[in-house]
């Protein structure tokens, strides 16, 4: 069963279609990479789903619904998480104040009762918090909590992103990118952090430009050019694929992996 499909999916910008016409079905606790050239409208499909965009055409069904029109904040409610191309973080306080903020939204601590702070929300905030730690725990960077987001590198950014993404208790998390500028190292911790988010049950839509990140993470690729889809299964099978590698042609990537 689909937890998430996209059914006759488009969206035009002026006259040109950045997504076109496109089916995909993503399984429950699946890893499904969505790969495609540069400005092929990955990233427009991520703003369709997650309520940033609204389609010109054609639904997004979660769990049986179309959510297509719903505010981006019912979206998140309903479980559906992303983090974006360049990791937006809260830049000037601290990777634990960053999961602190993002927890808020399940727990309706508004700031009128931050303010006040009576006994019930101070319990409440010390739950918080520790959720918060644990996050910190999970991703692998309890030891940063106190350092300013804006100072970490690459790799402890991205894994704070995806922290804060958790925050939220998503039953999908859609990650724009994760690796983008990440050496080999933060690469491969990375990966590892995104597989075991999905060992916890939670299904993970990946866009993500690194093939060698894609291929030994992603049960299933599906990759669009021009917003339309041009093929879709194993990665072994995608990469392989005569429109895939026609589309990939000029564009600086190893496509030549198996
Ligand atoms: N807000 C926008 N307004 C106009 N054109 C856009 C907008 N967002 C994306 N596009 C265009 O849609 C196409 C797909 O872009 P995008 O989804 O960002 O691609 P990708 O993420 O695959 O690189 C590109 O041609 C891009 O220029
Ligand atoms: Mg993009």
């Amino acid at each position: 069963m689909a937890i998430l499909e996209l059914r006759g999916l488009s969206k035009l910008f002026g006259r040109n279609a950045a997504v076109s016409d496109l089916d995909m079905a993503v399984e429950e606790g699946q890893i499904r990479g969505l790969i495609g050239p540069n400005g092929s409208g990955k990233t427009t499909v991520f703003n369709l789903i997650t309520g940033f965009l609204r389609p010109s055409k054609g639904q997004v069904i979660w769990q049986g619904r179309d959510i297509a029109n719903l505010p981006t904040y019912r979206i998140t409610e309903l479980g559906l998480a992303r983090t974006f191309q360049l990791t937006a973080l809260f830049k000037e306080i601290n990777a634990l104040q960053n999961v602190i903020l993002s927890c808020h939204i399940h727990t309706g601590i508004n700031l009128w009762q931050q303010f006040r702070k009576n006994r019930k929300t101070r319990r409440k905030e010390a739950a918080v918090e520790q959720r918060a730690m644990a996050l910190l725990e999970f991703m692998g960077i309890a030891d940063i909590a106190n350092e300013r987001a804006a100072d970490l590198p690459h790799g402890h950014a991205a894994a704070l992103g995806i922290a804060n993404a958790l925050a939220t208790e998503p039953k999908i998390i859609l990650l724009d990118e994760p690796v983008g500028g990440m050496n080999l190292t933060e690469t491969a911790e990375t990966m590892q952090r995104i597989k075991a988010v999905r060992d916890q049950g939670i299904t993970i839509l990946l866009v993500e430009h690194d093939m060698n990140a894609v291929m030994s993470t992603c049960d299933v690729l599906t990759c669009i050019n021009f917003g339309h889809k041009i093929a879709e299964g194993t990665p072994q099978k995608v990469c392989q694929h005569p429109e895939v590698i026609k589309a990939y042609l000029g564009e600086e990537i190893d496509l030549c992996l198996a």
